[in-house]
């Protein structure tokens, strides 16, 4: 009978692509995927640590297997991803009914290091960071899933070390993937079902600048958007110091690349962002945001901010306020901060009161929310082009899909529309998504 494994995924897009690694991985082992841990041989966690919530949440999962291991002692618990990377062996003290910790760099050991498990019922722990040339040649072959959106990895870790992040000490140095091995994977996607791909990396920006002779990211970008039977193009994440003009070029001029970009900006005031070492001004992120409203008119933005970083004022986050005014975000990722172990900031002066923390992220929230009403209700009975990804979980005889502004839209129709870009007329507008009904073809 095949072994059964159980899989729950947390944190960011590089996470999710960790995540299909380990299920192949597994396959290959003989194990099956199941939906839920009492049906499982082995669970696993792939986790983050990028805030104190994110790394707890960790241990409340582990605390809901426990009673699991107690009826089934033989039943293997894994942990990988950046708190298995972060705590390392001390994970297993911590958690004593835990059978392996794999780090970022160790997921293809994963197969062998399950088996010494299985066999010797020994705990493990591998969470050595690899060099660049052994990391290169361990990108996986990417398997084919029945999903017309994937993500595709430029490049993995970061060198930016922004001072409140845990991101560069738990994934590692910056290596960019070669430009042939990411046209072929699209190519090989596109061949097999996907219709969108979004390129993928903490600073994507960045992309080849370390390699010499390497294609910079916007050329990167031109040759992805020349595959044929590709049909949207995104990416993820951009960091604004190395935000090209080059770059800023691609939008409104490759067809393929959607009007949208997430560019965080983390706080308006130049003071935190100097301690935030950012390596940009309020003044330079709104210059760049002009020039792609000015290259591409329709352009939709999106961001992530930090509240309450060590020694913040009211003028600092009055200043945060009237950025998120003048750019005009379409949606927010808004965050309190969380120190973080090993990271600069967690050494600077915090005197700032939580509640008071609290009241700025709620007056942030407040606004964020206001700009983004005034902007989504604009779609009202606009028909846009939704790329339609699947049934959506709204109920019965519903896709969904996206806009080119990545907005999700539920809709009637049949599954045969999965993988088209169809006509979707916006009857109603939603906090988050948009509800449509079904077009004539313009
Ligand atoms: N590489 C991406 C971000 C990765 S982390 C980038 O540079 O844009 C995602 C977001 O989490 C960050 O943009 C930041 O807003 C938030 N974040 C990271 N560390 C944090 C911390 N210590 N406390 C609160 N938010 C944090
Ligand atoms: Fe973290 Fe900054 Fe790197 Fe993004 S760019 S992952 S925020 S260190
Ligand atoms: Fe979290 Fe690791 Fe991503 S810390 S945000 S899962 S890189």
């Amino acid at each position: 009978m095949k072994k059964a494994f159980y899989l729950e995924t947390f944190g960011c897009q590089m996470n999710v692509v960790d995540s299909e690694q380990i299920v192949d991985l597994l396959h290959q082992i003989g194990y099956a995927q199941v939906p839920s841990a009492e049906l499982a041989d082995l669970v696993l966690l792939n986790t983050c640590s990028v805030r104190d919530k994110a790394e707890r949440k960790v241990y409340g999962h582990l605390g809901r297997f426990k009673p699991i291991k107690d009826l089934r002692p033989e039943l293997i618990i894994a942990v990988g991803g950046c708190v298995a990377q972060q705590e390392g062996e001390r994970m297993l003290d911590k958690v004593p009914y835990l059978d392996l910790v794999f780090g970022t760099h160790n997921i293809h050991r994963l197969p062998e290091l399950v088996q010494q498990v299985e066999e010797r019922r020994r705990r493990g722990v591998e969470t050595d960071f690899l060099d660049r040339e052994t990391r290169l040649n361990l990108f996986p072959e990417r398997t084919q899933r029945d999903s017309v959106t994937r993500f595709v990895t430029v490049m993995q870790g970061c060198d930016n070390f922004c001072s409140y992040c845990i991101v560069p000490h738990v994934r590692g140095r910056e290596i960019s993937r070669p430009s042939a091995d990411i046209i072929a994977e699209v190519r090989h996607l596109v061949a097999h079902g996907a219709r969108e791909v979004t390129l993928l990396g903490q600073n994507v920006n960045s992309y080849g600048i370390r390699d010499h002779g390497e294609l910079s990211f916007a050329q990167l970008l031109e040759q992805v958007n020349a595959i044929d039977g590709l049909q949207r193009l995104r990416f993820a994440t951009s960091h604004p110091k190395d935000l090209t003009d080059e770059l800023i070029s691609c939008f409104g001029r490759l067809d393929k690349l959607c009007k949208h970009i997430h560019l965080p900006m983390q706080s308006g005031s130049d003071r935190i962002l100097r301690l935030m070492n950012r390596g940009y001004s309020a003044g330079d992120y709104l210059g760049k945001v002009e020039q792609l409203k000015k290259n591409c008119p329709e352009i939709l933005f999106t961001t992530d901010i930090i509240v309450g970083f060590p020694g913040e004022t009211e003028d600092d986050f009055q200043a945060t306020l009237d950025l998120v005014e003048q750019v005009g975000y379409a949606d927010a990722y808004t965050f309190l901060y969380s120190p973080r172990i090993e990271t600069a900031a967690a050494r600077m002066p915090d005197d700032q009161p939580p509640h008071q923390k609290q009241q700025r992220f709620d007056r942030l929230l407040e606004l964020q929310r206001r700009i983004s009403a005034d902007i989504w209700k604009k779609d009202a009975e606009q028909v846009l082009p939704v790329l339609v990804e699947g049934v959506s979980k709204q109920g019965q005889g519903q896709l969904f899909g996206r806009t080119d502004w990545n907005r999700i839209v539920n809709f009637n129709g049949t599954a045969e529309l999965i993988g088209s870009i169809v006509p979707v007329r916006i009857v109603k507008v939603f906090r988050n998504s948009h509800l449509g009904e079904l077009a004539a073809p313009q």
